[in-house]
């Protein structure tokens, strides 16, 4: 049994007055049975940690690719992020690779830095509307997977949380099917299994793309989907709180 992941990717929003608001909010809410984890600014990680106080996780948005410590102005290392007190961090986000041009090579370093560091990497994958409309979707997904398995093999994806956001749907109020996301969900599960049938088996497959309170259920009742990343709804406790009882179920 894959135990239900939650995450809450707050992006590049918040003040500390309205973090500080959000996480007290967040803490009222009692949920069973769920990990739950957020994801706030890097600049919020410490006094988010304090807050939380084992509650939930938290996990940085980005880490450096480097493994090492060095010369390398304005990057935060995967092992200052462990030291802090992150459990989790978010690789190959798309808004990464679309805005930032992390290419899969770099995804791959950046998810070897995590591991490296003992932070659990949430390793995000997703289509564009364009290649979803051309068929590619498999492909893509496939290959940015591979990407991390070519580096790592099975077992480093055995470590993590991977997150199928298509990129279509994210901050976009179209949500996937629970249909469309089971499919690429399934593979996913289907590629690892070739490799490792356990591994496959084990490994939290998440969906991310404008989850509310109101699709969530549905999505998470698909047999492949271990639960949420989300980003636009998790910025409201209450609307986050529910999406973290719809995994309860
Ligand atoms: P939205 O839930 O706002 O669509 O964002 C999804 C996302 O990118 C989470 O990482």
């Amino acid at each position: 049994m894959r135990r239900p992941l939650v995450a809450g990717n707050w992006k590049m929003h918040g003040s500390r007055e309205t973090v500080t608001q959000l996480v007290q909010s967040l803490l009222q809410s009692e949920v069973v049975g769920v990990d739950r984890v957020v994801f706030p600014s890097l600049i919020h990680l410490s006094s988010v940690v304090d807050a939380v106080s084992g509650q939930f996780s938290v996990g940085a948005q980005v880490c450096a690719s480097q493994q090492e410590f060095g010369a390398f102005t304005g990057e935060v290392a995967a092992q200052q992020l462990a030291d802090l007190g992150c459990q989790f961090v978010l690789v190959g986000h798309s808004e990464r690779r679309q805005l930032f041009a992390e290419t899969d090579a770099v995804v791959a370093q950046k998810f070897m830095a995590a591991l490296q560091a003992g932070l659990i990497p949430v390793l995000c994958l997703g289509e564009t509307l364009a290649e979803r409309e051309s068929e590619q979707t498999e492909q893509v997904v496939l290959r940015q997977l591979a990407a991390v398995l070519d580096v790592g093999g099975v077992s480093a994806i055995a470590k993590s949380v991977l997150a199928y956001e298509p990129v279509w749907a994210i901050g976009t109020g179209l949500t996937a099917t629970p249909e469309q996301a089971q499919a690429v969900h399934k593979i996913l599960r289907e590629a690892l299994a070739k490799k490792d049938a356990q591994v496959a088996e084990l490994v939290r497959i998440v969906y991310g793309g404008s989850v509310k309170a109101a699709s969530a259920a549905e999505l998470f009742a698909m047999p492949d989907i271990d639960g949420g990343l989300v980003g636009g709804a998790s910025l409201n406790a209450q609307e986050f709180a529910a999406i973290c009882r719809a995994a309860e179920q």
